[in-house]
């Protein structure tokens, strides 16, 4: 096997070119697609009555600015002061150019990625998010947040945020990544939240499943259903969500909009790249990526393609139907109108934890569902080997999820090895606390 840190290598690697901002470069207002979408967003619809739901169903959930956000449809929505000091600690992300990726898969295409793992505290873009959500809840009054995680990205992202903003924070962890990534809960636990492996027996769905299976694997769908049971029972908490609703994608944007000023500080004389890409969970990193750029598609003629990447064991873009589903697997959320594999679907327990979700955000949906963005899908194995190429030629170990992203650009980049494009991807993360994943890589143990 090739050691990647043998002199040999290291001489082989390229030096990547970065794209640096200035940190009151960072953008003043997240970019809301909603007013742009070319078909109006279906409404979320209760259950019960099959009626839109309103402000009032989500209040048990959420505090009110963050449904103002969910449901507002002005164009651009300002970033808090007190947020925007926090992004100062942690962004602007850079945009670098993979010259090490192009040498190695001998293409002409032009290869860019905005690394979101380098500066974020927790290694993903998922604090964008996190810090927004902590801070509205600090302002409402609320005392404690409570959530699910994947992969453990989005937990250890809102247990840093919480403990910025001064709240408790407990979070529901699926049980394939809490035996994966055992250090995930120890850094969750050291900004002071409590973790639970799920299904759990802390709520009454949780012990329904352990009962008929004690070693269900668990999904986001299942610690969804339980953070939000627990949260319902709590009066001074509420339920946060790392991903799929609007106002968790409007808070990513910032990714993008930094990427178009940084794309024209390294192609100024290109309208924007040939090629956006990012991988698919719930679609919070894809959407902030490229919705910025999808706007400048929508309105001033721009040709590019939007390429999802998702993981074949959740592929709801590629084979699931978009109608109205549940949000989790005890059927408790509004109805969202989505590509879905059905509430109930469990994937498999592969080592891109984030990406195991049964359906996919409805703004992503009606863009899917237009034509606006193509949907592509990666077995684990492949995502993987994708990982490799891309940790020897640019000395960067991604998370397994975005290993999917690499996969598809690589995929493009190969397919259009002759001409002149340029791509732009999105490394959501790093991969330091999934090496189980790598170990097993390695010793060719992957499923
Ligand atoms: C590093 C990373 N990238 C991507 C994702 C996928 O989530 P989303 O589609 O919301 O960006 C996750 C989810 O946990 C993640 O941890």
């Amino acid at each position: 096997m090739v050691n990647p840190l043998s002199q040999k290598n290291v001489n082989k690697m390229k030096n990547h070119k970065r794209f640096d901002l200035d940190e009151n470069e960072i953008p003043k207002k997240w970019y809301n697609i909603l007013p742009d979408l070319p078909v109006a967003l279906p409404p979320p619809l209760s259950p019960a009555t099959n009626e839109p739901v309103g402000p009032k169903d989500l209040a048990p959930l959420f505090p009110m600015e963050l449904i103002r956000q969910e449901v507002s449809t002005d164009r651009e929505i300002q970033i808090p002061h007190e947020v925007l000091e926090r992004y100062r600690e942690i962004r602007p992300s850079p945009l670098i150019r993979a010259t090490g990726l192009e040498h190695v898969l001998k293409t002409k295409a032009r290869i860019y990625f905005k690394h979101e793992g380098e500066r974020s505290p927790t290694g993903s873009h998922k604090v964008n998010t996190a810090i927004a959500q902590a801070y509205y809840n600090m302002k409402e009054g609320v005392e404690s947040l409570i959530t699910e995680t994947g992969a453990g990205q989005w937990g250890s992202a809102l247990a840093y945020a919480t403990h910025l903003f001064e709240l408790a924070c407990e979070v529901y962890m699926v049980r394939a990544s809490f035996d994966q990534k055992p250090h995930r809960k120890t850094i969750m636990e050291l900004f002071g939240a409590s973790v639970f492996s799920s299904p759990s027996k802390n709520t009454d769905f949780g012990q329904q499943i352990l009962e008929k299976d004690p070693s269900n694997p668990g999904s986001l769908g299942i610690a969804i259903s339980e953070a939000i049971s627990h949260s319902l029972r709590n009066d001074e908490a509420k339920y946060s969500l790392g991903s799929v609703l609007n106002h968790v994608l409007l808070h990513q944007t910032v990714i993008g909009l930094e990427a178009e000023k940084q794309f024209k500080m390294a192609e100024a004389d290109l309208k924007g790249p040939d090629y956006v890409v990012a991988c698919v969970g719930g679609g919070s990193n894809f959407a902030g990526l490229s919705y910025p750029f999808i706007r400048a598609k929508l309105h001033n003629g721009y040709e590019m393609e939007a390429i999802a990447a998702e993981s074949v064991a959740a592929s709801k873009m590629s084979d699931g139907e978009y109608k109205y589903d549940f949000g989790d697997t005890a059927k408790t959320t509004p109805l969202l109108k989505m590509y879905t594999l059905g509430s109930d679907y469990i994937p498999p327990p592969i080592h891109a934890g984030g990406l195991r979700y049964h359906g996919v955000a409805p703004s992503l949906s009606v863009l899917l569902d237009s034509g606006v963005v193509t949907p592509t899908k990666f077995t684990q194995k492949i995502a993987f080997e994708a990982a490799k190429i891309f940790v020897n030629s640019e000395g960067i170990l991604p998370a397994p999820e975005s290993a999917h992203a690499i996969a598809a650009t690589i995929d493009i980049a190969r397919r259009n090895k002759d001409k002149d494009i340029t791509i732009l991807f999105n490394l959501s993360g790093h991969g330091l606390f999934d090496l189980e994943g790598y170990r097993k890589y390695n010793a060719n143990e992957l499923e």
